[in-house]
Parts: structure tokens; C-alpha cells; sequence
């Protein structure tokens, strides 16, 4: 089986839906930047991940860094794999800080590969990050070979076959081409559990349960076996107002609250919870605690619903909107990261100028995460050039530190 080429489209199709999904949550947050009046991520609203992959490629970003494996061979020793960013890499906040901080070893590496310095405009970032993004919450390159353990050792192999392997009380899972997609497969794995619960229970076998990567390594079992079509999938776009809607008419609203609002039967699914990073452990979330559900639904008198067309995918895309944005930063702790890193130092205590750096008081009111990583990339190297000449070690930030400089830079302290 072509496994490569069936992978580049598995990651083709998963970055579609990602990209409309993304676009959804970016039009939707726009929206609640005009209540929160918070323009810290502003910028970001214009974000197009289709625009930001041909950045990436056209900038010469995939000669050092590989996405999901393609890529990023360029001369000594491979830079990061950028689909495959550390967990807590997951805000756009983050993502800046790990490219900030990094950033005097790439341009290291760039001069000694004699490679062509990319000059970015702020659009082009904006984009850039978009599609950054976008890839590493839609890479679920899980381990297969781990998969088909987790099939047998879960029980799914007593009901159900792969390829005529396996026991056929259930449906054979490599016969269904449309499981391969992450969110098809979280609202199958969803819709068909009372069923499964009944049979597991007939058979005295406890509920499986899933941590960590088991969900995306069975199913990366799965798309391995699955010869069958490939093409003419069809990408759900997803849109998260309507799965906030879907919460509310599915009656989820009616035992999660979700940041205080709603139920109390059920954990709140807002801010403080800790969220799944890809879209199958979202599923494989719902699926641990299905039983439980299902049992105080019956109690309760309320339907079990089902998921039909876009409704999973929507539901998804709203679970994720609510974690995707960073806190507003704070900006008596800015002020601190501001002297603390040496940023008072050249551009003055009030960004008024000083002998080291230019004014950067007028920019007041522009900060943002991608205006960040646009002055990193735009003055950047100079900035870097002068600290090296003067002793003064390259800011790193850690943490919220970016996002409280941030909204130091933009309040009436600078
Ligand atoms: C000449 C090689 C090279 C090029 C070209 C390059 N980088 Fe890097 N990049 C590096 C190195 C080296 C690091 C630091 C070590 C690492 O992450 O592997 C890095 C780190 C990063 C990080 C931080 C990753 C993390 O979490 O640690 C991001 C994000 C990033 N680069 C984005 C980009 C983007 C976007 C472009 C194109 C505009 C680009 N890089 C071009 C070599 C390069
Ligand atoms: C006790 C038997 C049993 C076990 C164990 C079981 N299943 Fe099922 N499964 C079924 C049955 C029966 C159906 C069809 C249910 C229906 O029609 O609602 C099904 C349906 C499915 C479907 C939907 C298939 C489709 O084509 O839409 C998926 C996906 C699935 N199971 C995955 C799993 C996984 C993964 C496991 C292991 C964690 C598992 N099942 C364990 C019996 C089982
Ligand atoms: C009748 C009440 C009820 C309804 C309706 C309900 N849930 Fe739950 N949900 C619960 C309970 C109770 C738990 C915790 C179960 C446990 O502890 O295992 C839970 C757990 C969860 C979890 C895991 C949370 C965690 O802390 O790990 C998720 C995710 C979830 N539900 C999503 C949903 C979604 C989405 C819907 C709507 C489709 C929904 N729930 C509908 C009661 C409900
Ligand atoms: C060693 C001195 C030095 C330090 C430390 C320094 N900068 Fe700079 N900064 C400069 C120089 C020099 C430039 C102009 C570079 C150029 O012309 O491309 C600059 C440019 C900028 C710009 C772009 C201004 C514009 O007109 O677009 C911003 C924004 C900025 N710096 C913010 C910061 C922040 C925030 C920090 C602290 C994290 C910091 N700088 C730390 C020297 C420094």
C-alpha cells in the first residue's frame, strides 16, 4: 500500500477541515474581540492557514523544519519538526515565545548555510502562524504498530475484525473508508457506544478506556488497514458558533457548565479544564466517560444524542475555541519583563528611545502575539547584533511573559 502518499492525503484532507474550521474560530473570535474590546490577538483575525503554508514553503522555513515528517533536510542536522511541537506549545502565545526564543540559533544556522534571510510583512506572519497553528493540532501521525496492540488489549478485537481479522459481532473497521477521518471517527466511536456498552456488558468486559496517544495510535491502525477509497472524502467545515449551539440543543449545557454557565452534574468543560490536544483524544475523551453519561441521562430522562453530519466536527471546533485564546496579560507584570529583559534598556524605560533602540512608544495599542514575531523576524538580527555588542544576553521569555509584555506595551504605562 502506498502508505506515504495515503498519509500526505490523510494530512492534506485533516489540514483542510483544520484550515475552516480555524477560519470559523478566527471569525468567531473576532466577534468576541469587539465585547472584550482585548486587542492583544487582533492581528490574527486576518489569518489565512492555505495563505500561511505557501509562505512557509516560499520563505524556505521547510529547508530546516520538517511538517509531519516532509521535509527539512537541509544541510547539518535537522531543525524542529514543527507539527510536532511540544504539548505545551498549543496557544498562539506559546508558539511565539518557542520561535522568539529560539530565534538566535536559527539565524545561526542560516548564516552558516549561507541561506537568504526571509523578510515577512506582518500579513505574511499573520498567515504564517495560522498554518503553524493549524498542522500541529491536525498531525495525529500516531504509531500504528502500538495501534493494533491497543485493539487487541482494549477488547475491540473481540467484537470486531480488521480486514477479516478479528471476531464480526461488530462491523470490520478497515471496511469503512470515512473512519480514517479523525471527527468522523470521534461521532461513530460516539453514536454506536450504547450499543457496544450493551454487548460489553453481556460479555462481563469492562469499558475500555483510553489515555494519552492509544486513541490516535488505534486509529492510525486503522487508516493503515484501510485499502479502500481515498478520495472524495468530504471536508466538513466546521463552525464552532454552531457547535456552541449543538451544546445547548444536545442538552451537554444541561450537566457541563462550561466557565460557570450550566449544569453542575457534569466537570466544566471551560478554561480550567485540561482539553485533549488532537481531535481523536477529544473523542477518546467523550468515549472514557460515555457510560456515566449515558446513565445519568437515563436518570434524568434525557435523550442520548446522536451526532449526524457536520454536528460532530462543529461540537469539536467549540470545545477547542474556548481554550485556544491566551488570557489577557497583566500588565503590572509586563512592566516587570519589560526592564527585567533588558527591552527598557535600549528602547528607554517609556519606549521613548534611548541609545540602544528606536522609539517604539507609537506602536502603542498595535502589540500583539504576531506583531511579536513580526518584529522578531523584521528586526530581529539587528536587535540581536547590538545586544551582542553590548553584553546583553537575547531576551527569553517563558510563560505568560510574552503575553503580559504585550499588554504592557499597549497600556498607558509604556
Ligand atoms: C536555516 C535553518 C532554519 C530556517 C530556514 C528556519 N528555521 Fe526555524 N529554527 C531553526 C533552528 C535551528 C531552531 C531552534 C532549534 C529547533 O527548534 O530545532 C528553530 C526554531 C524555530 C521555532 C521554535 C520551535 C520550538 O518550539 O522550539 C519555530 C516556531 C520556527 N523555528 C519557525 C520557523 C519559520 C516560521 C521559518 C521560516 C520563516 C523558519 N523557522 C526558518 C532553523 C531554521
Ligand atoms: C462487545 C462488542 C464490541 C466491542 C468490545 C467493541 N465494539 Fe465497536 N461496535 C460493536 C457493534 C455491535 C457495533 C455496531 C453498533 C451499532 O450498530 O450501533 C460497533 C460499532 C463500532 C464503530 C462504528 C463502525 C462504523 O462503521 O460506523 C466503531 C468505530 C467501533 N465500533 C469501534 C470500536 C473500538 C475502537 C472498540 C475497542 C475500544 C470497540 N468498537 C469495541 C461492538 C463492539
Ligand atoms: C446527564 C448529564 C450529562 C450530559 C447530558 C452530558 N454529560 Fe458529559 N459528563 C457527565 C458526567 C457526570 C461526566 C463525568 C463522568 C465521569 O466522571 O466519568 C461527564 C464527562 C464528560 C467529559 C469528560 C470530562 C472530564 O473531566 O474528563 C466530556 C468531554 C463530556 N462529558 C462532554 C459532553 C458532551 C460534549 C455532551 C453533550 C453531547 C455531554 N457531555 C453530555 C454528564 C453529562
Ligand atoms: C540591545 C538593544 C535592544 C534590546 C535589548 C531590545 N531591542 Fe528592540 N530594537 C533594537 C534595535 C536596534 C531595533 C531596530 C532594529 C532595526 O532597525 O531593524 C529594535 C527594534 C524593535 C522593534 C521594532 C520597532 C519598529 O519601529 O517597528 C520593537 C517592537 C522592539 N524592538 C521591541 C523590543 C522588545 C519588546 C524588547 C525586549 C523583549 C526589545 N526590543 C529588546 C534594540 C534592542
Amino acid at each position: 500500500m502506498e502508505s506515504w502518499r495515503k498519509k500526505e492525503f490523510l494530512f492534506w484532507a485533516a489540514a483542510a477541515v483544520v484550515a475552516l474550521l480555524l477560519f470559523v474560530l478566527v471569525l468567531k473570535y473576532g466577534r468576541e474581540l469587539r465585547n472584550r474590546n482585548d486587542r492583544a490577538l487582533s492581528t490574527f483575525m486576518a489569518g489565512d492557514p492555505h495563505e500561511g503554508g505557501r509562505v512557509f514553503s516560499d520563505k524556505g522555513c521547510g529547508r530546516c523544519h520538517a511538517i509531519a515528517g516532509v521535509g527539512g533536510s537541509q544541510g547539518g542536522g535537522k531543525a524542529r519538526d514543527l507539527a510536532e511541537m511540544p504539548n505545551e506549545n498549543l496557544s498562539l502565545n506559546e508558539l511565539a515565545t518557542a520561535m522568539w526564543n529560539h530565534a538566535p540559533d536559527m539565524w545561526k544556522r542560516m548564516g552558516d548555510e549561507k541561506l537568504e534571510y526571509p523578510r515577512l510583512s506582518e500579513t505574511e506572519v499573520t498567515n504564517l502562524f495560522a498554518f503553524l497553528y493549524t498542522i500541529r493540532y491536525v498531525n495525529e501521525n500516531g504509531n500504528p504498530d502500538h495501534g493494533a496492540e491497543v485493539f487487541s488489549s482494549k477488547g475491540c478485537i473481540q467484537c470486531h475484525a480488521i480486514q477479516g481479522q478479528g471476531a464480526r459481532v461488530g462491523p470490520d473497521l478497515a471496511n469503512n473508508p470515512s473512519l480514517q477521518l479523525p471527527f468522523i471517527w470521534a461521532q461513530e466511536m460516539w453514536n454506536h457506544a450504547p450499543r457496544m456498552e450493551e454487548l460489553i456488558r453481556q460479555k462481563h468486559l469492562p469499558w475500555p478506556k483510553f489515555e494519552d496517544n492509544e486513541m490516535v495510535d488505534l486509529l492510525s491502525y486503522v487508516q493503515n488497514m484501510n485499502a479502500g477509497v481515498r478520495q472524495g472524502f468530504e471536508v466538513f467545515p466546521a463552525d464552532s458558533a454552531h457547535g456552541q449551539e449543538i451544546f445547548r440543543e444536545k442538552g451537554c449545557i444541561v450537566c457541563h457548565a462550561v466557565d460557570g454557565e450550566g449544569g453542575k452534574i457534569g466537570p466544566d468543560l471551560g478554561q480550567n479544564q485540561k482539553v485533549p490536544h488532537k481531535v481523536t483524544q477529544l473523542g477518546g475523551w467523550m468515549w472514557n466517560h460515555s457510560p456515566e453519561m449515558w446513565q445519568i441521562m437515563k436518570s434524568k430522562g434525557i435523550e442520548r444524542p446522536r451526532f449526524e453530519g457536520r454536528e460532530m466536527p462543529d461540537l469539536i471546533a467549540y470545545l477547542y475555541t474556548i481554550h485556544y485564546f491566551d488570557d489577557p496579560g497583566n500588565v503590572q507584570s509586563g512592566d516587570e519583563v519589560y526592564k527585567k529583559k533588558g527591552c527598557a534598556m535600549c528602547h528607554g524605560e517609556n519606549g521613548q528611545g534611548g541609545k540602544g533602540g528606536p522609539a517604539i512608544q507609537q506602536l502603542k495599542g498595535k502589540f500583539s502575539v504576531v506583531r511579536m514575531a513580526y518584529t522578531m523576524w523584521q528586526h530581529g538580527p539587528q536587535m540581536y547584533a547590538r545586544a551582542q555588542q553590548q553584553n546583553i544576553p537575547w531576551p527569553k521569555f517563558q510563560g505568560n511573559d510574552m503575553a503580559n509584555l504585550i499588554a504592557f506595551l499597549n497600556s498607558s504605562k509604556l
